[in-house]
């Protein structure tokens, strides 16, 4: 076996989500059925031949996802199994050897862990959770010097902070200075805490520039397992040569329910229903927060549904959680595992009964430990 840097958050959900009773690990918001997404009229899907579909993805779905996208046309997207596949092949598509990455952090760390096992020369550049989680603009330009590739998460996972437009531009000119690719994993844009806008896409701002969605966040359809990248055409086309390597393609059933649920008819009820459960949510997370004021606090989110609390128990991130998932069979995500101590990720998209009792359990456990 080589030295392997294991995807630590990946792998505790899938030991424990199925388990436990309570599960706030997850950062979408509670899933659609496939009655839900289809109007309650599946039959239509019944003559669909179980092929193989377009291995760069349904033409239909790919016009959909390119209309989100100021500037894109069809061919400038490749549909992948989810944004992990597209992150995956992106960056190994642009980095080879010890190229120079810069990341984002706090952070969903695949991107992080895909760099670490093959070698990059990894740099970190910060959200100052002093600031309301406000890029680090000196940070970025230091971690970037030589940088081959830039990679942000907008809106952040773990925080839900969106960049700002003052911070977008900082950004773009430091990845200009260097000549860098600029990776943007933007799966949860659509899902916005306040407001009737999406997050707007990097894309379109620079040319070098690789912006990642996908079905599972803002649409609450993971299952689907489909995702997306957005780039120039001649790197989309690199993109997709290695994705036959690794997938060939997602399923023929998840292409045309994607292109479904991303249509125009469709999207905006399914957003709307996204950004109900996100907001009904919050304040019930933002109210356990100032119950329990002592021992919590929480950044509100900009989107996503998940809230970055930080807590003053004394007791490590992913001691907490173990400790938590054992006594009271409550799953949540250690800040440990975002590339920041102090901190756990509670889910909050979720019905609010069982989000209650969650976070009843949650903070009985903080107590506890006092
Ligand atoms: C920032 C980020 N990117 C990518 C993914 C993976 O998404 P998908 O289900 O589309 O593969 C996640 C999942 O949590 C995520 O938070």
């Amino acid at each position: 076996m080589n030295d392997f840097q294991p995807f630590l958050l990946e792998r505790m959900m899938s030991a424990f989500e199925q388990d436990v009773e309570i599960n706030l690990s997850e950062s979408g918001v509670h899933p659609m059925t496939l009655g839900e997404l289809t109007g309650g009229d599946a039959t239509s899907l019944l003559a669909t031949e179980l092929n193989y579909p377009h291995v760069n993805g349904d033409p239909e779905l790919r016009e959909n996802i390119a209309a989100m996208y100021e500037g894109a046309r069809p061919e400038n997207v490749l549909v992948t199994v989810g944004a992990i596949e597209a992150n995956y092949l992106s960056i190994n598509t642009v980095l080879s050897g010890s190229d120079r990455i810069a990341t984002m952090m706090p952070n969903y760390l695949q991107i992080w862990g895909i760099a670490k096992n093959f070698g990059r020369d990894i740099r970190e550049f910060r959200l100052d959770p002093e600031r309301g989680w406000a890029l680090d603009v000196p940070g970025l330009r230091e971690a970037a010097e030589g940088a081959k590739l830039i990679a942000v998460c907008h809106p952040n996972n773990p925080t839900g902070h969106a960049l700002s437009e003052d911070e977008i531009a900082a950004l773009v000119g430091v990845a200009e200075e260097n000549g860098s690719w600029l990776i943007s994993d933007e799966v949860y844009s659509g899902a916005e805490r306040v407001g009737e806008k999406s997050t707007p896409s990097l894309y379109g701002r620079y040319d070098k520039m690789i912006a990642v969605g996908s079905m599972s966040k803002a649409y609450g359809l993971p299952g689907l397992r489909v995702g997306w990248v957005v780039a120039q055409e001649d790197l989309i086309d690199e993109i997709w040569a290695r994705h036959e390597y690794v997938a060939i393609s997602a399923t023929m059933l998840s292409n045309k329910l994607a292109a479904l649920a991303l249509s125009p008819d469709v999207r905006p009820r399914i957003i709307e229903r996204t950004r109900g459960l996100i907001r009904r949510g919050f304040p019930v997370l933002e109210k356990w927060a100032k119950d329990n004021s002592d021992i919590v606090s929480i950044t509100p989110p900009d989107a996503g549904a998940i809230g970055f609390v930080k807590y003053a128990a004394n007791i490590g991130s992913e001691a907490f959680v173990e400790k938590l998932r054992s006594e009271q069979s409550v799953l949540i995500a250690p800040g440990a595992h975002f590339g920041a101590e102090g901190f756990v990720r509670i889910s909050f998209g979720l019905p609010e009964d069982y989000l209650s009792e969650g976070l009843r359990r949650i903070g009985d456990t903080f107590r506890e430990i006092g």
